[in-house]
């Protein structure tokens, strides 16, 4: 992990509403962040509690939008209901083809975008994040989840753990060993999609370069039963280690397939 060690982070909530501060302090506290209440000039980041969500805002002119992970509305609601179901590319590399719903440990959880995908689809997933900014607004997205009728049971398979995926992964007993490990660490330009740019210019600034995605690979390969999958942008190289068995290609996105070492 290679963040910028100056990038400062504040929590705040929005002004409107006086009645988010307790909230908004225990976050502060449980982060050990500071909590601003007057303005949040000198902070390169703010986590900002809102009466909708906790959103993570860049400070300056010409920062992007609000950064938040979210299971109810917006882009994880249309990918319900239009995203392709078992036959998208990531169901297909995970292996859920033939009526097969795999346990699924999600290494690099970042927004919980693709672990969504994949409960939706009937697989119990454990997110994993280091970051623990990142896994607060991940934690806030599961808590909504929860409450909506709608995802509440695609929600309820969803299991968050804050910590180093590789010493959790290499610590794992036999009877937790999941069927399948799921990597998709940071790439740099990745897409040109307006909306992953913003997210990824405030990842980069928050949790940088993950270069040590090769060691997380070696060890899910020992751990996983039934394979690991890796996410890579189209044209990347594979990450360094073994060959991959196969791929999952899609448009701009590829998915690499590996045998683990000792299936079950
Ligand atoms: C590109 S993002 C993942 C995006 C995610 N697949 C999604 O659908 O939203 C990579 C994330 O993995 C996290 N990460 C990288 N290496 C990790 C590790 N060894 N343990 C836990 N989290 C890790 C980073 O902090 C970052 O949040």
């Amino acid at each position: 992990m290679s963040s910028d060690p100056a990038t400062r982070v504040a929590v705040a909530f929005d002004p409107a509403h006086p009645e988010l501060a307790a909230h908004a302090a225990a976050i502060a506290a449980d982060l050990g962040l500071p909590l601003c209440l007057d303005g949040t000039a000198g902070f390169d980041l703010c986590l900002v509690l809102t009466p909708q969500r906790l959103e993570l805002r860049q400070a300056g002119p010409d920062a992007p939008g609000p950064v938040f992970a979210d299971f109810v509305g917006g882009a994880a609601a249309h990918r319900r209901r239009y995203g392709g179901g078992r036959g998208q590319h990531l169901a297909r590399a995970v292996g859920l083809r033939h009526g097969a719903s795999p346990s699924v440990l999600d290494a690099t959880a970042g927004l919980g975008r693709d672990a969504f995908v994949l409960a939706d689809l009937g697989c119990r997933v454990t997110l994993v994040e280091r970051s623990p900014v990142i896994a607060m607004l991940l934690r806030d997205a599961l808590v909504r989840a929860v409450a909506a009728p709608e995802v509440s049971e695609t929600a309820a398979r969803m299991q968050l753990m804050l910590g180093d995926a590789l010493a959790l992964v290499g610590g794992l007993p036999e009877a937790q060993r999941p069927e399948v490990i799921y990597l998709d660490p940071m790439f740099p330009e990745r897409s040109k999609s307006a909306e992953v740019k913003k997210e990824m210019r405030v990842f980069q600034r928050l949790v940088g370069a993950d270069e040590d995605a090769p060691a997380l690979l070696a060890a899910a390969l020992a751990k996983a039963r039934k394979r690991v999958v890796v996410k890579r942008p189209r044209l990347a190289p594979p990450l360094d280690g073994p060959k991959p068995s196969g791929s999952v290609q899609g448009k701009s996105t590829r998915f690499d397939i590996y045998a683990p070492h000792s299936g079950c």
